[in-house]
């Protein structure tokens, strides 16, 4: 399983922080961040909002673009262990220099030098998809929104958002996502994670986007898994995630029921490290509960390629 190819279309960035990363930034900056660690080392939280507050307490060590710069190359060596080939990594101003336009090209700068960089050692192919933060609110949105249209080319290709879900509607980041689509870039959000089959039905909507994170409460309703399948709309699903989250346990994620109705899907760790998964073990877990062989993965990593945001010679060569 680890030497398959791999394509990883949704990871955060901060949630991709080895806790020994975050551990050892925060103690050259004496910034005590205990509270967010268990006695064995890792992340510890409980339940999704919890986690939410643990990634942004772990991300508030992060406060330079040298800092990213670093993250970034630990995040992609890692994923080159695992045969991932091409990763897509979501990025926030919220976080990378406080949706200050100047700054987050600082910021952006680092990230895709370092990215450069590792790719010359191994590590796989990355674009950045920027993301606003559903819970900071619509107007904040689109600031962010406006930092990536500023910064929108061949290394950030995509805006999307992340965050609770329950907090406001799909609709109310209209603004944001139509600045973002009229900059050129290609639009994903998180959807039918915390919220149900209406929220992945608003963000197709209200949004217009092409792709969908996570995506699999669509399951729970059977006209909303036609559109998806008639519309070729390919779900980013992060089943390991799930797990953690305790969305899903592994046997009842509709992955492959998703699979099995025609819906275009692909695997995606989300935030490895705080939900103790690697793409190889996301892997292995897929194939023994769900029965996948190695022709199922290959096909998932082709669907990733080809809804991969990048351009047409890279996405070539992924295929
Ligand atoms: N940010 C990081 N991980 C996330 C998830 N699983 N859902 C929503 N926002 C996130
Ligand atoms: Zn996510």
């Amino acid at each position: 399983m680890k030497d398959l190819p791999k394509i990883e279309l949704h990871l955060h960035i901060e949630g991709a922080a080895p806790p020994s990363f975050v551990r050892d930034l925060a103690s050259e900056k004496n910034h005590d961040l205990s509270r967010i660690f268990a006695e064995d080392g890792s992340y510890r939280y409980d339940g999704f909002l919890e986690f939410l507050s643990v990634y942004e307490e772990a991300t508030s060590v992060l406060k330079s673009p040298e800092d990213y710069a670093r993250l970034t190359r630990e995040v992609l060596m890692r994923q080159a262990e695992h045969g991932v080939i091409y990763t897509e990594m979501f990025l926030s101003p919220d976080f990378c220099g406080g949706r200050d336009v100047g700054a987050w090209q600082e910021y952006l700068h680092a990230i895709r030098e370092a990215a450069e960089g590792a790719k010359r050692d191994g590590a796989p192919e990355m674009r950045g998809i920027v993301t606003c933060i559903r819970h900071f609110g619509p107007d904040l949105a689109r600031e962010t929104a406006t930092c990536a249209a500023e910064t929108a080319a061949d290394f950030i290709t995509g805006f999307g958002m992340g965050g609770d879900e329950g907090k406001g509607r799909q609709g109310d980041f209209v603004w944001a996502f139509d600045c973002a689509r009229e900059a050129g870039l290609r639009l994903t959000t998180h959807a039918g994670e915390w919220g149900g089959p209406g929220s992945v039905r608003d963000a197709l909507d209200d949004l217009k986007v092409e792709r969908i994170g996570h995506g699999v409460r669509a399951i729970e309703d059977p006209a909303l898994v036609e559109r998806l399948a008639r519309e070729g709309i390919v779900l980013e699903v992060c089943p390991g995630s799930n797990a953690a989250l305790g969305l899903y346990q592994w046997k009842a994620n509709p992955i492959e029921k998703l699979r099995a109705a025609g819906v275009p899907v692909t695997i995606s760790t989300d935030d490895p490290p705080f939900f103790h998964t690697t793409m190889t073990g996301d892997y292995e877990h897929i194939a023994h509960v769900h029965g996948w062989d190695e022709d199922a993965f290959r096909e998932a990593a082709r669907v990733a390629a080809r809804a991969a945001f990048c351009d047409e010679t890279t996405r070539q060569a992924l295929l």
